[in-house]
């Protein structure tokens, strides 16, 4: 296997402390994501949103990476070194995947880490809260900023370099998602399509379990970096 392609999601966060979306105690089963994360729930209230995002993203730096992301970090460099790729696209807004080593991380949903100005469409590094009154760095204009991620509804990033990079897969790995949200959850039909090996690394069988050649059911912490071990060193 030389050019891998791997999807992550919440799951692979988890043992780092942040939260997933759909199980038992996951964020939409204590909020509501029609009000937190669509483009009317942040013009009907737009305070409510920030303070969701101002959480989340207080959290994400909080957190440190664990062994799961580290080891897709040594799989990147260890592919590269035998004239491979790994694609790492990730569902995920937060930045331990980057903290934990990878280089190219491919963020369809957006960056939590990352402001965008409505008024002059710029999009900023941004680590700390945001407000209705936030001024742009750019254009100096207030109000007008939101956290730069994909809501329900909101085209996701990436589709095309992600599709291309499908096609040239030699296996296609997903890492700790509930393949409940497209287009991530096609992604596998896509790979059985072009005859490309499919893996599922996660705690509880998937939406698209069924989809799957392989799945292996474990914590992300141990199971990532025994598939990385096999990949690496034929483990
Ligand atoms: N190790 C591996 N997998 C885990 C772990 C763990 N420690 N803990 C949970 N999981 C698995 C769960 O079994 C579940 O399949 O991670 C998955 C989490 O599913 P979701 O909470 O639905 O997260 P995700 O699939 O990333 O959601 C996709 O939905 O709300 C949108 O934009 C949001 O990107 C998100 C998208
Ligand atoms: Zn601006």
């Amino acid at each position: 296997m030389t050019n891998i392609f791997v999807l992550t999601g919440a799951g692979i966060s988890a043992e780092s402390g942040l939260g997933t979306f759909r199980d038992t105690d996951g964020a939409w089963a204590r909020f509501d994501p029609m009000r937190l994360a669509t483009p009317e729930g942040f013009a009907a209230d737009p305070v409510l949103v920030h303070d969701f995002y101002n959480h989340r993203r207080r959290d994400a730096r909080a957190a440190a990476p664990n062994p799961a992301h580290a080891a897709l970090a040594r799989l990147e460099a260890g592919l590269a070194a035998r004239g491979g790729r790994l694609f790492l696209c990730t569902q995920n807004i937060d930045d331990l995947h980057e903290r934990a080593g990878s280089r190219h991380v491919v963020h369809m949903h957006g960056a939590l880490l990352k402001a965008r100005c409505t008024a002059c469409v710029t999009d900023t590094v941004w680590h700390e809260d945001l407000t209705v009154e936030t001024p742009c760095p750019h254009c100096g204009h207030s109000g007008e900023m939101r956290p730069d991620v994909v809501w329900f509804g909101e085209m996701p990033h990436h589709l095309e370099a992600i599709d291309e990079a499908l096609a040239e897969a030699d296996l296609f790995v997903a890492i700790g998602t509930s393949g409940a949200v497209y287009p991530a959850a096609g992604y596998v039909a896509q790979a059985r399509a072009f005859g490309i090996p499919t893996l599922a690394l996660t705690l509880e069988a998937a939406d698209n379990a069924g989809l799957f050649e392989a799945t292996r059911l474990g914590r992300a912490s141990e199971t990532v970096p025994a598939f990385v071990e096999e990949v690496l060193n034929g483990a």
